[in-house]
């Protein structure tokens, strides 16, 4: 690859830093370290965590150098340490953390000087900049977890770039009427999955073929007028952050209290609670396939996650790559995946081919739903 590749990695990199800063910019040490959930991690952890994954691949794995704090890297092992337990471990903080940040900078910077990393290069973390690839995805996934605790975090106000993201792609999302258009897609065999070359996560391979019998799926996202009338209708939970006001509902993250935009597309909703409206719509959520399989047909993708009724598990011939921890080690019954982005997926990172996933009781992710049934 040649050396303004390399200074491509380096903006892209240096890109997300900026955005992760940005976001923390107007909070001080006490909000940074402050445990606001048992389900997200404090700021300064997702911060340390951020830097030791970079030394961790770029400097030590690639440029085979020591690590420079020790032992420290086995506080930010995501597996070791359950998000309810990192508020009280020894992390790195204030003016010890922004100095490890930038140290391992300096190093990752440093390293990338000397590597190959064109296409025919043999080491596959290498070859065509994967484990660059995988860093920035690494740092702009957290990104999204961050801006998922921020929403409890009164009076915060999103930085301008991510407060337009989140402007646009509702704005795109918004469906005025109430009964949802539906896309057919005919029966058929359908390649699933990102193909060899390019990045992408070990879980979205190998690329392979599906028979899928017809369907039809919305062409919009479920909104919040349609969530509402499922609520009047069954006594069913709303998302979380809305509260009643008089008559209505006003949303309340960030400590705002602004009202409910029927025609957006609504987010903050529980698989449990997307599964209800499915059913109560005479419908059914999604399976990843056939969210896949229609993606070029869908309008209002973007605002926010869209739950599918499938289990997170292997594709045929799935091989683990670079490590277990990434996907491996979720794959069973007890994750649903979800498809699409939302308004805090940096678009580097949404892809048709994306897989994400979480426990089906969770609502602090950007989620909403759009529903099928068989054709
Ligand atoms: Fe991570």
């Amino acid at each position: 690859m040649s050396s303004q590749s390399k200074a491509a990695i380096a903006d892209a990199l240096s890109e997300a830093r900026e955005r992760t800063l940005a976001l923390v910019e107007p909070l001080d040490d006490e909000q940074l370290n402050r445990v606001w959930s048992p389900i997200l991690s404090p700021l300064s952890w997702d911060l340390g965590h951020i830097a030791n994954f970079e030394e961790l691949w770029l400097v030590r794995t690639i440029g085979e150098r020591e690590p420079l704090r020790g032992e420290l890297g086995r506080f930010y092992d995501a597996i070791e340490n359950p998000r309810k337990i990192r508020g009280e471990l020894p992390i790195l903080r204030d003016e010890e953390l922004r100095a490890y940040m930038a140290d391992v900078r300096e190093r990752t910077l440093d390293v990338l000087e000397g590597v190959e990393i064109g296409a025919d290069v043999e080491d596959p973390l290498l070859r065509d900049g994967f484990v660059y690839e995988m860093l920035l995805a690494h740092e702009l996934q957290h990104n999204e977890t961050m801006l998922q605790l921020l929403q409890l975090a009164d009076g915060y106000e999103l930085p301008d770039q991510v407060a337009s993201e989140r402007t646009s792609s509702r704005i795109a999302g918004r469906s005025e009427s109430s009964a949802a258009e539906m896309v057919t897609v005919e029966a058929g065999t359908y390649e699933i999955g990102a193909a060899d070359r390019g990045f992408a996560y070990d879980n979205e391979r190998p690329r392979h073929a599906v028979e899928l019998t017809g369907f039809e799926i919305d062409r919009t996202p479920v909104s919040n007028g349609a969530y509402v009338s499922y609520m009047e209708a069954t006594g069913a939970e709303p998302p979380l952050y809305w509260e009643r006001d008089g008559e209505g509902w006003i949303e309340t993250s960030r400590g705002q209290r602004a009202p409910i935009d029927p025609a957006d597309p609504v987010i903050h909703v529980s698989w449990d609670q997307a599964d209800g409206f499915a059913r109560w719509a005479g419908k059914r959520l999604p399976t990843e396939f056939e969210w896949e399989a229609a993606r070029e047909e869908l309008e209002g993708v973007g605002h926010g996650w869209e739950w599918t009724s499938s289990h997170f598990r292997a594709y045929p011939g799935f091989e683990a790559f670079p490590y277990r921890e990434y996907s491996e080690v979720f794959f069973g019954d007890e994750y649903r995946v979800l498809r699409g982005s939302s308004w805090a997926t940096h678009p580097r990172v949404a892809r048709p081919t994306f897989r994400n996933w979480d426990l089906p009781q969770r609502s602090q992710i950007f989620a909403g739903l759009r529903c099928a049934r068989d054709a």
